[in-house]
């Protein structure tokens, strides 16, 4: 799973699919910002390491961020799971703005609930200099299933699951738990629009829609959705590609041109898709 992520995003970092001119491909050396999955971190040499290491070693010189949220590697693990998103992306935001290596524009990859994160960060830092998004399994409408994790920590899974089980919505819980901040109940939209903290906001969900959102995502060169056929994180797996439930059931599957989120255009994604 890591690998096909890998072999495609050099191919398209490297513009290979991009960029037809190959001297222009040769000196694209654009930096790029990562962001881990759930359970992982920054530095995890066993994921992100190899992810920075085979970047670096494809294209020469290239200068990779991977993004740590707090101040070490155990609090970044630990907020992945319990720091409010819309903190993260701000944090993330002023790192970036910090590096001036980024300055000039960059490619930004997510991997899983970190490339939900990254649209949101293309969305609200609309300064930033985002090229190419890739998001790499990222759960772009949301879960409505319980996540596996990543790695062997069980004790705060089966924790997460039993707060998800007791109430997403739950005040408490939604403040308390990233994954409530993206758990999407398609049986209470309503409700969802309502108290959802971070991804009814992200997907300009309700009545007033954030204006700058679709403009800041248009200005995206490429975004580039990588679902995976065997996912186990993400449930609905066709979240993935901004597929969800259909409302009127609640059951049935629509593919991402036929949701609401795309017809009403709320986060530009059909100028996206049509330009
Ligand atoms: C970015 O720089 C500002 C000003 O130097 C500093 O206050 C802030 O903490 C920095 N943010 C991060 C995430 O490094
Ligand atoms: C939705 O997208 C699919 C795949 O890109 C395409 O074949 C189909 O015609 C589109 N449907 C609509 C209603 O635009």
């Amino acid at each position: 799973m890591r690998l096909l992520g890998v072999c495609l995003l050099v191919q398209v970092l490297t513009g290979s699919i991009i960029l037809q001119d190959p001297e222009q491909q040769r000196q694209d050396r654009t930096p790029i910002v990562l962001w881990h999955g759930m359970g992982d971190s920054c530095c995890n040499p066993f994921s992100m390491g190899s992810v920075i290491n085979l970047l670096q070693e494809k294209i020469p010189g290239v200068y990779v961020l991977s993004l740590m949220i707090g101040s070490n590697v155990i609090q970044d693990t630990e907020n992945g799971f319990f720091m409010n998103i819309n903190d993260q992306i701000s944090e993330a935001c002023s790192t970036i703005r910090n590096d001036s290596r980024l300055t000039g524009g960059f490619h930004a990859v997510g991997f899983s609930q970190g490339g939900l994160f990254l649209r949101g960060l293309v969305q609200r830092c609309g300064d930033l200099k985002v090229r190419n998004l890739v998001s790499i399994g990222g759960p772009q409408q949301g879960v409505y299933g319980l996540p596996h994790c990543l790695g062997e920590d069980h004790t705060i899974c089966d924790y997460i699951r039993r707060l998800l089980n007791y109430g997403a919505y739950t005040s408490w819980i939604q403040r308390l738990l990233v994954q409530a901040q993206y758990w999407h109940d398609p049986r209470a939209e309503e409700e969802f629009s309502e108290k959802s903290l971070f991804l009814a906001d992200i997907n300009n969900q309700g009545e007033k829609m954030n204006p700058e959102y679709p403009l800041n995502l248009e200005k995206l060169e490429n975004l580039l959705l990588v679902k995976f056929s065997r996912d186990s994180m993400v449930d609905p797996k066709d979240s993935e590609w901004f597929g969800w439930f259909d409302p009127a059931d609640g059951l049935t599957i629509l593919p991402f041109n036929q949701t609401k989120l795309y017809t009403q255009d709320r986060i530009g994604l059909r100028k996206l898709d049509t330009v």
